[in-house]
């Protein structure tokens, strides 16, 4: 497999071609953005941690009859996944109230919500990524009902199979997003990776944040962070 021109260049991923016109190669990068790019830096280690807690995810995801758009690990900060159409469409699961939720609607962090929650963000970033509802997603022609069914299924079955790995490694899976991706015959798969870039992990007996949130609330020690969850994912069997 040959890396070709560069097709996505975003923050935290890059995305090239490769000789194979249905296969793109993802690249994770050590840098790391919050609050729409305002504050920036570099984590050294964050891509390789990432892609490699990315890889053990799809693996287990895909072990679970979970469709994903990741074919195997190629280096410790690079996949092969297969090229998708990705929906503008970020899908976020609430199994703890933490961020903007407990932000928008005044609720205490940490609370356990009666029910799992899921949200669905229109991708804009010029927008700020703003929550929609179903009947926005099917009027702006982003995912039909079947599809959005579909995506609640299988976003509910992604959360089933991880939030008992997750506990196993001591670590709770507080929120994640993911989006979804169309295969050239309009099947959808996950197309997104679950890494503390992108999901809300808590230690479960301290309540250390092991996510993101070190970064935007400055509290230090992020590539620790990032790498806890690799070492302790690492521990827990068949990963
Ligand atoms: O910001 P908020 O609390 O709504 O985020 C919920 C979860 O989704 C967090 O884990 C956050 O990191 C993730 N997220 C993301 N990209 C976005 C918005 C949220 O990865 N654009």
């Amino acid at each position: 497999m040959e890396k070709r021109d560069i097709i996505h260049d975003g923050v935290s991923i890059k995305i090239f071609g490769t000789d194979e016109p249905d296969k793109v190669l993802v690249h994770f990068t050590d840098d790391i953005t919050a609050y729409y790019k305002i504050k920036k830096a570099v984590i050294k280690d964050k891509g390789l941690y990432c892609n490699n807690i990315s890889c053990m995810i799809f693996r287990h995801l895909i072990r679970g009859g979970v469709p994903v758009h990741f074919i195997q690990q190629v280096s410790e900060t690079e996949q092969l996944c297969r090229k998708v159409d990705v929906i503008p469409m970020e899908v976020i699961v609430r199994n703890v109230i933490a961020g903007s939720m407990a932000q928008r609607l005044g609720l205490q962090e940490g609370l356990v919500p009666k029910a799992t929650i899921f949200d669905l963000c229109y991708k804009s970033e010029e927008l700020g990524d703003p929550i929609i509802n179903d009947y926005h997603a099917i009027a702006l022609g982003l995912a039909s009902r079947e599809e959005l069914d579909e995506i609640y299924a299988v976003t509910k079955k992604v959360n089933d199979i991880l939030v008992p790995v997750f506990k196993s490694a001591g670590i709770t899976l507080v929120d994640f997003k993911i989006e979804f991706g169309r295969l050239p015959d309009g099947s959808l798969v996950v197309a997104d990776d679950i890494t503390p870039d992108s999901a809300r992990f808590w230690d479960t007996e301290t309540g250390t944040r092991l996510d993101k949130d070190r970064f935007r609330h400055d509290n230090g020690k992020v590539g620790l962070a990032y790498k806890t969850v690799y070492e302790r994912l690492k521990q827990v069997t068949d990963l």
